[in-house]
């Protein structure tokens, strides 16, 4: 097999196809801190492109509770179980992945580790649903462990190295100039080797139309400009869409390039796999669980914790500015920068600018009495 860098794992890895990165790599960084759960992206997706026949079962997005939820049913733990030891080293400053990823563990004949799910396992997304990481039981607590939970929402992660792609026997599977991995409806025959080896489980097969679909990441909506669905009705305000930029290309101004690469905040999902998943998570800080931060967003997770509390803790104007201008607009921008008087400023790829946001919120306290309107003001409800 080829050999391709992947950034996130610090290391060479095959991959079946040679590394032609695309021109631009769209790109997303979720905060955990801010998701309430409230599957507000979830009906937005579902409405806009899965509510046909053969979709019913369908969720391109979901938001799954951690350490107990999953969708499809035990996704994750399934696909750590098989890969084996996931060991990293720092070299240089640098994480090294020193296990398999699923292109390497695969079994001869196979282009990656993967599995298909059964039908039953789509079959409770809720699961886990507001269920802390251990057992609460009433009047106790009995030590050592700290209840807690985080909502995980997860779309197509978009991955550098798909496997999805890599695994599809028509090369149905293509991936865009702007890194949007899509499936051609014409050219799919339903083989569902994507299901299989895609180990987020986020290509879906519709057995009325026999071929699989999965999430476009809106592209209709980005190519005028606009956010994706499930961003632009994020209650949570903690979606930010852009673009990615390899590390040593990092541009301070641009976002995702800013959270990810520069502050170090945001992590991706399940990095040990090898796919250079392109979603970005600021993990849960909260958490009192760091072996299951390190399992799911991999030893950068468990920095990105620590520089994320250090970054609140020294109000970090420009972490805060980046952060709080998530869902602040529906337009794409491209950069952003943070002013002395604590604006946070969003501009367009011409450099329009597009949204500004105050840093802390203004408190406006009413007189008791209006005098305009001759009334007494009362501010309990
Ligand atoms: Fe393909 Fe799965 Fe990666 Fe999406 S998350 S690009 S479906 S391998
Ligand atoms: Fe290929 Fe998946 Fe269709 S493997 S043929 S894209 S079902």
């Amino acid at each position: 097999m080829p050999k391709v860098y992947n950034w996130q794992i610090g290391r060479e890895m095959e991959y079946p196809y040679a590394g032609v990165r695309p021109k631009r790599q769209a790109a997303a960084v979720f905060d955990l801190n801010k998701c309430i759960g409230c599957q507000t992206c979830t009906v937005a997706c579902k409405t806009t492109w899965t509510s046909g026949r053969g979709q019913e079962y369908m969720l391109w997005n979901n938001v799954e509770d951690k350490p107990w939820g999953s969708y499809p049913l035990g996704w994750d733990v399934k696909i750590l179980s098989m890969l084996g030891p996931q060991r990293w080293r720092k070299e240089g400053g640098m994480w090294v992945y020193l296990g398999k990823t699923i292109f390497e563990a695969a079994s001869p004949g196979e282009v990656a580790l993967g599995y298909l799910p059964e039908g039953a396992d789509y079959a409770y997304p809720g699961v886990g649903e507001d269920e802390a990481s251990a057992p609460i039981r009433t009047g106790y607590l009995r030590a050592p462990f700290e209840p807690w939970l985080f909502y995980l929402p997860r779309i197509c992660n978009h991955c550098t190295f798909p496997a999805c792609l890599a695994a599809c026997p028509r090369r149905a599977i293509y991936k865009r100039e702007d890194g949007i991995v899509l499936v051609d409806q014409a050219r799919c025959r339903g083989y569902r080797e994507c299901v299989k080896t895609c180990p987020y489980k986020k290509v879906f097969y519709n057995p009325v139309t026999r071929i699989s679909e999965k999430c476009i990441f809106c592209y209709p909506a980005i190519e005028k400009g606009y956010i994706p669905r499930c961003f632009r009705n994020c209650i949570g305000k903690i979606r930010i869409f852009g673009y990615i930029s390899l590390p040593e290309n990092a541009n301070p101004e641009n976002p995702i390039d800013f959270l990810v690469h520069i502050k170090k905040v945001a992590a991706p999902l399940l990095p040990q796999l090898g796919l250079e998943p392109n979603v970005y998570y600021v993990p849960p800080i909260r958490v009192g669980n760091m072996d299951f931060i390190r399992m799911m967003f991999g030893p950068m997770g468990v920095e990105a914790v620590e520089n994320y509390r250090r970054a609140l803790e020294k109000q970090d104007l420009e972490v805060i500015g980046a952060l709080i201008l998530a869902n602040s607009t529906d337009r794409v921008y491209a950069r952003f920068k943070v002013t002395r008087d604590g604006w946070a400023i969003a501009y367009d790829e011409r450099g329009s600018e597009v949204v500004r946001v105050p840093i802390t919120e203004p408190v406006t306290i009413r007189p008791y009495y209006d005098e305009k309107l001759g009334v007494y003001r009362r501010n309990d409800v």
